[in-house]
């Protein structure tokens, strides 16, 4: 079973082709991160603009990079292409528009079933690129710019949320703390990054508590930090927080950045854990974007009784991989194809 998966949800128009849920073949990311840096956060237009431009690019040359894998005519390559895969949600709609209208269209020329995928879902399945592949039951923690969740599998496509964000998602919380340190856009690499050479007891930041054994809240974390550098600089909730950066010490962001990030990822570890015991998962993954984050990594290694499965870090940010790879799941499961004359986008589909 070989299908071409197609990401296009947020910022980043990814293409692959993964063969029978686990080999991936060929896999092209074009990012428009760099241009939306510049405004510290994702313009939808120019997101949505800039899909346009990548999308058929990107296809073209993971048809290339495919059909060396094979030793076949790029001409011959589609024959060998059991279906496709897209990401109809959740996600910026423009952006979302030009992964599913492209898809749709290769489906109805190339005449391939169409498999409509649920971004936050495929995330997990970035682990399934990964030797050995985890069992069933199946504990994943989703954490990225857009979601914080942890979601039990007992099957493919049979699973369970356990809680979720109730405000920020843990991304997000990076992004904003990053912002108050005057450090660029994408916040998690670049507060990771600081958060090296930083005291990460320096300062007492609160773990919020929320309703729901397995919930998160990250808005108060966020707030602590923001009063916390105010004080680190002498003055009090009156100060502007675009003030911050300039006033801050390098070494005082170093601290702030490492004690912020010890609490943002014992928040969701604790949580991880107490689901572990209650649950004796075979398997433990991480998927989403932070998943790419080594203090995350490395408390979990050091507190859960198994090792957790993690994929590298370009199939932990988004990617055509991940949606190829469930895709893949659902032709051998049989599951029903969408219809390529009418799959519309869903911005604010949930699991
Ligand atoms: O999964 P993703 O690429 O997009 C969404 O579906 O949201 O995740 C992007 C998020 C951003 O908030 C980014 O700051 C965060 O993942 N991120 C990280 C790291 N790399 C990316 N957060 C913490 N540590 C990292 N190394
Ligand atoms: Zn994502």
């Amino acid at each position: 079973m070989i299908i071409l998966g197609i990401e296009s949800s947020c910022d980043e128009t990814g293409v692959a082709i993964v063969q029978d849920g686990k080999t991936l073949l060929a896999h092209s990311v074009a990012s428009s991160m760099d241009i939306h840096a510049q405004y510290g956060g994702v313009i939808p237009e120019i997101a949505a603009r800039s899909h346009i431009e990548a999308i058929l690019p990107t296809v073209q040359s993971v048809i290339e990079q495919f059909s060396r894998e094979k030793k076949i005519a790029v001409n011959e390559a589609w024959n060998c292409i059991d279906g496709i895969a897209v990401t109809y949600g959740a996600g910026l709609s423009g952006s979302l528009l030009i992964g599913v209208l492209t898809a749709r269209t290769l489906a109805i020329m190339k005449d391939k079933p169409l498999y409509a995928i649920n971004h936050v879902e495929a995330h997990v399945y970035a682990n399934f690129l990964v030797a050995p592949q985890p069992s069933f039951p199946l504990l994943s923690l989703i954490v990225s710019g857009g979601h914080s969740q942890l979601v039990l599998f007992n099957d493919h496509f049979s699973y369970m949320l356990l809680g979720q964000t109730v405000d920020d998602a843990i991304g997000e919380a990076f992004d904003k703390v990053a912002k108050i340190l005057g450090l660029p856009y994408p916040g998690g690499p670049s507060v990771s990054d600081y958060a090296k050479t930083g005291d990460p007891y320096s300062y007492s930041l609160p773990k919020s508590k929320v309703a729901g054994e397995y919930n998160f809240s990250f808005s108060g974390l966020k707030t602590a930090v923001l009063r916390a550098a105010q004080h680190a600089v002498g003055e009090d909730y009156r100060l502007a927080s675009i003030e911050l950066p300039q006033r801050l010490s390098e070494a005082q962001k170093h601290d702030i950045a490492a004690s912020f990030q010890r609490v943002a990822i014992e928040t969701v570890v604790d949580k991880t854990l107490t689901a572990y015991d209650e649950f004796h998962p075979a398997s433990v993954v991480i998927a989403g974007g932070v998943a790419a984050n080594q203090e995350l990594r490395t408390q979990l290694r050091s507190r859960l009784p198994i090792a957790v499965t993690y994929a590298p870090p370009a199939l932990c940010t988004d990617n055509g991989a991940m949606i190829a790879t469930l895709g893949c799941y659902k032709a051998m499961h049989g599951k029903e194809p969408a219809d390529a004359y009418s799959l519309a986008i869903e911005p604010n589909l949930v699991m």
